[in-house]
């Protein structure tokens, strides 16, 4: 049931920080400041190469994941779509890992191409929320997120969950491959456990959001932008607000917009930047410069700092707890789920129901 929300994906984005410590706690172990995977006849220090495959909003959490694991285990990290993957033959070295990433467990594509590594000798890992679907019988290890039944046909808690176990897998390889001391470990471990209460405070937002979202829906195009980790929630978002309320928006890489989609910029389209504080902070600035010089109205996600630094001249700001870069795209997830559901309210849309689109899609 709703509960006393008006839609599943309302439901749904409430339940973030409690199905988020959920899934952190198969992963975490708290009080040794460790992550753990669970364990699997395969040596995780042999693996000199992942490749993920999946579709949607669980291919940006894919997108993510390889920023992690490049950064923290320093192996490199092939990403597709999974309709992609197995028609460019892609190189794969038998005994290679590929990661899976899929809410339903069911997605045809993603099946398809897991079924392809198999036949290539991967050994293959699955980063899935039903634990009962094929792709988690399919698999050799099995990396289940603790969301529960995800209803709405935008996936919200199922992506913050998936981006919780990619944290913990990429620091597990991490620590495998001998990248990590026991002290860098313990604070990864400890920024992770901060996640579920940073995304409380993030969703203590919801009425500021509200508020914004009528400066959004008259719109007819709309811009996402964030760098790093944040690139792909810019997608993400982007996603979001398609899907639900039918207005056409692009993610962007920052610095990837005056290659183009500059060009777009005049004062109808709005454009949300995602920029928590940190050491990407001042470039993003700088390409908010560029889009306010061409008239471009902003809505500025940042956290107080960032707001005080560079939210004058925006036409909003939406403010989220300051976070360690590590937890800014599970905590920056909250925001964009919001604004997208309040835009499609207010625009009249089915929410939970959207047109055209299936839960599972499990065609090709
Ligand atoms: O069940 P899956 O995670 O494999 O589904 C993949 C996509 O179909 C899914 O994420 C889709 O993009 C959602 N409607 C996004 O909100």
């Amino acid at each position: 049931s709703k509960g006393n929300h008006a839609h599943f994906m309302r439901k749904e984005i409430f339940e973030q920080p409690i199905v988020v410590a959920q899934t952190m706690q198969s992963y975490v172990r708290a009080f040794e400041g460790e992550v753990a995977i669970p364990s699997f006849e395969f040596d995780l220090s042999a693996v000199e190469r992942v490749t993920v495959v999946a579709c949607g909003t669980s291919f940006y959490a894919g997108m993510v994941g390889k920023y992690w694991i490049e950064r923290f285990a320093r192996v490199p990290v092939d990403i597709d779509v999974a309709s992609e993957f197995r028609y460019r033959d892609p190189v794969l070295e038998p005994g290679g890992l590929a990661l899976f990433i899929s809410q339903s467990g069911e997605t045809a594509d993603t099946l398809a191409a897991l079924r392809h590594a198999r036949e290539k000798e991967q050994r293959i890992a699955v980063v899935v929320n039903v634990p009962t679907s094929s792709m988690a019988r399919e698999a050799d290890l099995l990396l289940p997120t603790r969301a529960g039944p995800e209803i709405g046909v935008a996936s919200t808690k199922a992506f913050t969950c998936q981006l919780a176990v990619l944290a913990a897998l990429a620091t597990n390889l991490a620590r495998a491959k001998g990248r990590l001391t026991g002290e860098e470990e313990r604070e990864i471990v400890a920024h992770l456990q901060e996640a579920p209460e940073a995304m409380s405070h993030a969703l203590n937002h919801d009425a500021d959001i509200a508020a914004i979202a009528p400066l959004i829906a008259p719109a007819r195009d709309v811009l996402y932008l964030g760098r790093g980790p944040d690139y792909p929630m810019a997608l993400e978002g982007a996603l979001k607000l398609k899907e639900i309320s039918y207005i056409h928006a692009e993610g962007y890489a920052a610095g990837e917009m005056k290659h183009g989609p500059i060009a777009l910029i005049d004062d109808q389209v709005p454009v949300i930047v995602l920029a928590p504080s940190g050491p990407l902070f001042e470039k993003t600035v700088s390409n908010m410069a560029e889009v306010r010089a061409r008239g471009g109205r902003i809505v500025l996600i940042s956290d107080a700092a960032g707001i005080a630094a560079a939210g004058e001249g925006c036409m909003a700001t939406i403010e989220m707890p300051e976070v360690h870069p590590l937890i800014a795209p599970l905590v920056y997830a909250v925001p964009v789920q919001l604004l997208a559901y309040h835009v499609a309210v207010l625009k009249g849309t089915d929410v939970d129901q959207p047109r055209n689109l299936a839960k599972s899609v499990t065609v090709e």
